[in-house]
């Protein structure tokens, strides 16, 4: 660990000796854990550095200052409003309404023995702060068909602090999941929460890649740390081992990397993040996407240039659990080779 990681934590650190001691000693085994894992501490000592600076400062700092999910005072002027408003408890019946949305997708370079492979896409569970979202969760769960799931990250309900309430909600909820299962990180997720994520049976891709069979056909599934806040995605190196002109699904957290991922030449991106707005006007048009990002492409289907690209409006709700004009969900990704009867 540097210098620079090992005295910042120190000063954050206002327990007593011990439990600090307990936490450096917690942050040197994931490091070790992770440096075996990607081969050098570069990549994992820079995401703590900047979890650990975002501690210090929760109004955030990088390229967008601002980040309405850090300003924690905002939350309860947020709620008072929505009590005022008379919008409180319908939006707070409304997060716990999670959907099931089918999304067929057609793909031009989809390897036959794929066509009709289905993936079950889970973003947003922001678990500590949606009880009635995961128990939603853990009742839909069961009776899905999918081949694979993937999680496109925000697991924790803050963007800072304790992760294990976070981590202990999923447990369950990973249990009624199939695997395999594979997930990104968030810019509400630490790094720290790696090895827990990995225990329960993820695979987390962080700026890595694997590869999935079905039959004698293959397909790459590529996954990318988180590039709205953290800014530690490394898509060229997520990609490095897949060749040109393969298949390959790139999960991104935020699909703010649309451009990116399509130039270089995934053919399906899934993402969350934008939440579709949360609270929305009628007709679920948001009123704030938080990204930067063409409003067509803040929730559901759609395409960019060859890429095809999907953005879940997430289950979990975040800063307060409400949900106006947008329901949360979760997925079921059908992959279809173009030109074949479905
Ligand atoms: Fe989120």
């Amino acid at each position: 660990m540097s210098a620079g990681v090992r005295t910042a934590e120190i000063s954050a650190c206002f327990t007593a000796n011990s439990v600090c001691h307990q936490r450096l000693a917690m942050i040197e085994a994931i490091l070790s854990r992770l440096e075996q894992r990607l081969g050098g501490r570069f990549y994992a000592r820079q995401r703590l550095g900047i979890e650990t600076d975002h501690e210090a400062q929760i109004f955030g700092q990088g390229l967008t200052f601002f980040h309405i999910e850090n300003w924690y005072s905002v939350h309860s002027v947020i709620r008072g409003l929505l009590k005022l408003s008379g919008l409180y408890w319908r939006g707070r019946a409304n997060a716990a309404r999670v959907q099931v949305r089918i999304n067929d997708v057609h793909l031009k370079r989809l390897p036959p023995a794929f066509h009709g492979f289905t993936l079950l896409h889970i973003s947003d569970l922001h678990a500590d702060m949606n009880e009635g979202a995961m128990q939603r969760l853990e009742e839909i769960l069961p009776g899905l068909s999918y081949d694979l799931c993937v999680l496109t990250g925000d697991y924790r309900g803050a963007t800072f602090g304790p992760f294990e309430a976070a981590t202990a909600r999923m447990r369950p909820v990973l249990a009624r999941i199939k695997q395999p299962v594979y997930g990104v990180l968030g810019n509400h997720d630490t790094i720290r929460m790696v090895p827990d994520l990995e225990d329960m049976g993820i695979r987390m891709l962080l700026n890595e890649c694997e590869l999935v069979t079905r039959a004698s056909a293959s397909i790459y599934l590529a996954g990318i740390d988180d590039a709205h806040y953290f800014r530690v995605d490394n898509i060229e190196k997520a990609a490095s081992a897949i060749p040109h002109g393969a298949f390959s699904i790139l999960l991104s957290h935020t699909p703010e990397i649309y451009r990116q991922a399509a130039h270089a030449g995934f053919d399906l991106l899934l993402g969350g993040h934008t939440h579709g707005g949360q609270v929305c006007l009628p007709g679920s048009i948001p009123l704030t996407l938080e990204s930067n990002l063409p409003r067509h492409l803040g929730a559901g289907a759609w395409k960019y240039h060859a890429m095809a690209g999907y953005t879940s409006v997430g289950v979990g709700s975040s800063i307060v659990a409400v949900r106006i004009n947008c329901l949360p969900e979760i997925t079921l990704h059908r992959l279809w080779c173009e030109g074949l009867p479905q």
